[in-house]
């Protein structure tokens, strides 16, 4: 498999109080295409600045990131939104539902943006997408009157309406009770063995046991990597994958 994303010495750099805060440190990093992968480690370590670095949401301060195939620090400001807006997807913890918008008109609006298919399709898709994600009840709905899970449901579809290369999460399940977020890891799964590359910040145990590497910062730099291998639904060792990851994670300093 091709890697999707190369980053080599990647630093990130903030000037707090006219001081330097080196955020990311050297960071190298290669994720193959279709892989699934977690980024755990403590608070403030960078886990959401390596996301939004090498996704091109934030500027990098020195090294550089290669996603399938484009140099991003070579890249101007349009051509690296026209990037994201094609080729990556986006779930937070926090939905970033738009509020005058209905949920379906919310999953459509990047298609539209993106001007690159018929609306009909396009239309199509978003309806294919809720029945999936099981939030196809919600069709004539606002964001107002839907679950916690539901409108992360949505936000799932809204990441993938463009059939995009990658889905990055920061703490996509973080704000969710534990069965919401098995559910959002199983929609993920699903995703993912469809080929969609996937990478995630989590705090969480269980839902980094669900992926197949997890990857672990310490102060602006990975320091570790665990391989746990693709999860088999039908296997049923996740209980197992979850005390090796423990075990590593404890080791770690976790
Ligand atoms: N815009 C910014 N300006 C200055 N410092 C920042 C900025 N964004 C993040 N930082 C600092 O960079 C460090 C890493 O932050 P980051 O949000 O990447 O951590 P994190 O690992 O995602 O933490 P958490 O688990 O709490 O989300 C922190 O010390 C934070 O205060
Ligand atoms: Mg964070």
């Amino acid at each position: 498999m091709n890697d999707i994303l190369k980053v080599k010495n990647l630093c990130k750099t903030y000037i707090v109080n006219k001081r330097q805060l080196h955020v990311l440190k050297n960071v190298n990093l290669k994720v193959k295409e279709g892989e699934f992968i977690a980024v755990m480690g403590p608070s403030g370590s960078g886990k959401s600045t390596l996301l939004y670095n090498v996704s091109g949401m934030d500027k990098m301060t020195a090294g550089n990131v290669i996603f399938d195939g484009h140099q991003l620090e070579n890249l101007s400001e349009k051509d690296l939104s026209n990037l994201r807006l094609k080729k990556m997807g986006f779930v937070f913890q926090q939905t970033n539902l738009l509020k005058n918008l209905g949920i379906i008109d919310n999953i459509i609006l990047s298609a539209y943006m993106a001007k690159d298919r018929k609306r009909k399709d396009v239309n199509k898709q978003a309806i294919e997408l809720m029945k999936r994600t099981g939030i196809i009840e919600l069709v004539d709905n606002d964001i107002t009157q839907a679950s916690g899970g539901q409108l992360q449901r949505a936000t799932i579809c809204r990441a993938l309406i463009n059939n995009p290369k990658i889905i990055f999460g920061d703490e996509p399940t973080g704000a969710l009770n534990s069965k919401s977020a098995n559910e959002i890891m199983e929609i993920f799964k699903d995703i993912n063995d469809e080929g969609t590359t996937i990478m995630i910040v989590t705090h969480d145990v269980k839902v980094a046991s669900k992926t197949e590497r997890v990857l672990y910062m310490i102060d602006g730099k990975i320091e570790g990597e665990y391989n746990l291998g693709k999860f088999n639904k039908n296997m049923d060792d996740s209980k197992n994958r979850e005390s090796k990851l423990s075990q590593w994670l404890l080791a770690m300093g976790w």
